[in-house]
């Protein structure tokens, strides 16, 4: 599917950006295994939680949908149960590492079999990271290329605690092992290098798990039980990043995001376009569900380079590829670096980012870990390609929305991962 994408007069207006996509995983996939049922409300309808929900039934756990706003989310009821079905057939994850990485670790845990896989680009993604600390923990596990790539073979059960640091700050190999930790025998330790999302943590405690974090340590003590839990899923500030990325570059623009989860291990784009002179307010901050939760409202600014790295990396992570399109808009030199792990996301974002950039004029130089991009050369729409990665179908999107002349946004349909009205959104800021 394509989309054609021109600058529009002014953005402005309100939105309920969707609803987080982490915490639409981890609240279906935690209360599945906890003691009695769950209402979680504003789901997120992505694609990739909707793989979640399907593995989940495959599973046997009841999760039934009891309300569906359309593209604005879902309500589910969800039964947990102690021990899970063997499935019946092979559990497709689609495009979505989140669902297999935290499935494979929930899995490990239950004296069942199962075969996850995916999509092409969820099949080349590593899976060693979460399979072998898996395997310390006594689980068996099989997959391609010595073990390490999707479709990943699953015996489970038997668990016992483990010490283990975490060679990346990695959410999703935490959130595995954290999984199995709550199904196994004794301590599990973790150490991250940096500090990655902790929304299983936060969900984890509120179920009453006793779990004990010291900096960027975790532990926990299994077998734990979980007690079911309501969630009220806020919305998602990877998905409020591409309208405060617009509004402030764009030169009549005032967009209010509402609702939006402003857990400080995820808000790192907020911090970042601050850094670049971007005019962002966090207004009615409040707490929902152990996640801090504000209104964000974002002007137009003068924008100017900023260098990213270092720990911040990890909070902002999913919001790179959207913060070089403000780089390329900005004055100046933008660096961004310690951020080799965009090269195994959805897409080899680092590659498929300066390659789609360069198309719109952007001056982008790749490094191993990270780019440079010159400021201040006015991009140009484009014809472009999504590489099939939401994000950076979205981020090409908003680049477009902002340069001169017309955009096409080859493999548009991609935005669907985690965002299925974008395009509508796109429209109504744009005519607001
Ligand atoms: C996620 C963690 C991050 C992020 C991904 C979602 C999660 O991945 O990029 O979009 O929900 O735990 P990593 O754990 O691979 O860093």
């Amino acid at each position: 599917m394509q989309r054609t994408i021109r600058r529009p007069a002014a953005l402005r207006g309100e939105l309920a950006v969707p609803a987080d996509k982490s915490l639409s995983h981890r609240a279906a996939i935690l209360n599945a295994i906890a003691r009695g049922s769950a209402r979680v409300d504003n789901f997120l309808p992505g694609a990739d939680c909707l793989s979640t929900l399907a593995c989940l039934r495959a599973l046997g756990v009841d999760v039934e949908i009891i309300g569906d706003r359309g593209a604005r989310g879902l309500s589910l009821a969800v039964s947990g149960r102690e021990r899970l079905a063997e499935p019946a057939s092979v559990l497709d994850a689609g495009n979505s590492g989140t669902t297999t990485r935290l499935l494979t670790g929930l899995i490990a845990g239950q004296a069942i079999f199962a075969v996850l896989t995916g999509d092409d680009s969820l099949r080349t993604r590593p899976m060693a990271r979460v399979a072998q600390p898996l395997r310390l923990m006594g689980a068996r596990i099989w997959g391609r290329a010595g073990g390490t790539l999707a479709p990943l073979a699953i015996q489970g059960g038997g668990l016992h605690g483990i010490a283990y640091d975490l060679p990346v700050a990695s959410a999703q190999v935490k959130s595995a092992l954290l999984l199995a930790g709550v199904q196994a025998e004794g301590e599990t330790r973790l150490t991250e290098p940096a500090r990655s999302r902790d929304h299983t943590e936060r969900l984890l405690a509120a179920m009453g798990v006793p779990l004990t974090r010291e900096g960027t340590t975790v532990r926990v003590t299994g077998p734990a039980r979980l007690e079911a839990r309501d969630v009220v899923v806020p919305g998602d500030i990877s998905s409020a990043a591409f309208w405060l990325v617009a509004a402030a570059v764009h030169p009549r623009a005032e967009v209010t995001l509402r609702g939006v989860g402003c857990n400080p291990t995820r808000a790192g784009v907020v911090e970042a376009l601050r850094a670049m002179g971007a005019d962002v307010v966090l207004e009615k901050e409040r707490d929902e569900a152990g996640e801090p939760v504000a209104d964000i409202t974002a002007r137009s600014s003068s924008l100017h380079g900023v260098e990213l790295g270092g720990d911040l990396i990890p909070r902002l992570i999913d919001e790179v590829p959207v913060l070089a399109v403000a780089a390329a808009f900005a004055t100046g030199r933008t660096v961004v670096r310690d951020a080799a792990e965009l090269r195994v996301k959805e897409s080899d974002r680092i590659a498929s980012l300066a390659a789609e950039l360069r198309r719109f004029g952007v001056a982008i130089e790749e490094r191993p870990d990270g780019f440079v991009v010159e400021g201040g050369r006015s991009p140009r729409g484009a014809a472009c390609h999504s590489h099939g990665d939401h994000r950076l179908a979205m981020a090409l999107a908003i680049a477009g929305a902002l340069a001169d002349g017309e955009t096409l946004v080859e493999g548009a349909e991609a935005v669907g991962v985690s965002y299925p009205g974008f395009w509508e959104d796109l429209k109504r800021l744009g005519r607001g």
